[in-house]
C-alpha cells in the first residue's frame, strides 16, 4: 500500500472520507450514468455511513453492495446488511440500490449461485471498495485460518465470491474474493487505532491476508487512518 492518509481523530477522518468517497460516485455518475461500491460491516465504518447518508447526491444511481457478509438473516444484530441499513441507507442516501449478500437458505456455500445472480445488475468495474481490517490481518472475510483462504485471495481466481469458514469468528461468511475486489476504481482501507497500525505495518512480514491489497499493483489503494 503505497499511501497513508492519517486524519487527527476519527470524526475529521470519517467527514473527508465520505466527502472523497461522494466525489467518485458523482464523478461515475457523470461519466457512465451511475456508480457502484462494496463496503464492510463491522464497527469502523459506522461514523463513515452517517456522514456518507448525508451526503447530497443523486443516490437512485448508486448502487451499493457488502465486501462480505455474516450467513445470518438481514434483521440478526450481527447482519452486515442490517449494519448498512440502519446507517448508511438513511436521509439522501435512502434512494440507493441495495443488494445484499444474504440470499435464502442455511448454507452459505449452497447460496453462493442465488447471490451472485443477485450481484448481476451491479456496474462494474466498482467505484470504489472500501474495506476494514481485523486486529488479525484479516479483511473481507479473508480469515488467516479459514481452509480455502487461499482460494478466496487467489489473483487469478475466476469466481467473484466465496463461502468459508472464519474459524476464529462467528458465522459462515460470504465474501468478494481478491479479483471481485480488484475490479474496482479504487481500494480504500478504512481503519482506525494504533493497533490496527501496527498490524498494517507488520503485514507484508507477518503474511496477513491484508497483504494481498497492500502488495498488489492492480487497483489504486489507499489506507485512511485517525488514532
Ligand atoms: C465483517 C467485516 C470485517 C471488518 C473487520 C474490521 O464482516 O466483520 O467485513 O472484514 O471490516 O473485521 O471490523 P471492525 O471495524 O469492527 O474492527
Amino acid at each position: 500500500m503505497s499511501e497513508i492518509r492519517e486524519f487527527a481523530d476519527r470524526d475529521t477522518l470519517d467527514g473527508i472520507l465520505a466527502g472523497h468517497i461522494a466525489s467518485l460516485l458523482v464523478a461515475d455518475i457523470n461519466r457512465r450514468g451511475s456508480a457502484s461500491m462494496a463496503v464492510s460491516g463491522g464497527s469502523t465504518p459506522k461514523g463513515l455511513f452517517a456522514r456518507l447518508a448525508n451526503c447530497e447526491l443523486d443516490w437512485s444511481r448508486v448502487w451499493v453492495t457488502l465486501v462480505d457478509e455474516r450467513w445470518v438473516e438481514p434483521d440478526h444484530d450481527d447482519s452486515n446488511e442490517r449494519l448498512v441499513r440502519e446507517n448508511l441507507l438513511q436521509n439522501h442516501a435512502r434512494t440507493a440500490n441495495f443488494v445484499g449478500l444474504k440470499s435464502p437458505g442455511n448454507d452459505a456455500a449452497a447460496g453462493l449461485a442465488a447471490t451472485a445472480k443477485q450481484l448481476a445488475p451491479l456496474p462494474r468495474p466498482f467505484t470504489c471498495v472500501v474495506l476494514g481490517m481485523g486486529g488479525d490481518g484479516h479483511t473481507a472475510s479473508w480469515f488467516p485460518q479459514a481452509s480455502n483462504l487461499a482460494q478466496l485471495t487467489d489473483p487469478a481466481g475466476a469466481a467473484e465470491l466465496g463461502a468459508t469458514d472464519p474459524v476464529t469468528a462467528p458465522h459462515q461468511r460470504i465474501t468478494l474474493t481478491l479479483p471481485a475486489v480488484l475490479n474496482s476504481g479504487e481500494i480504500i482501507l478504512h481503519i482506525t487505532g494504533d493497533e490496527k497500525r501496527a498490524v498494517l505495518a507488520e503485514a507484508s512480514d507477518k503474511r496477513y491476508p491484508i497483504a494481498v491489497i497492500t502488495e498488489q499493483k492492480t487497483t489504486p489503494a489507499c489506507t485512511w487512518w485517525a488514532p
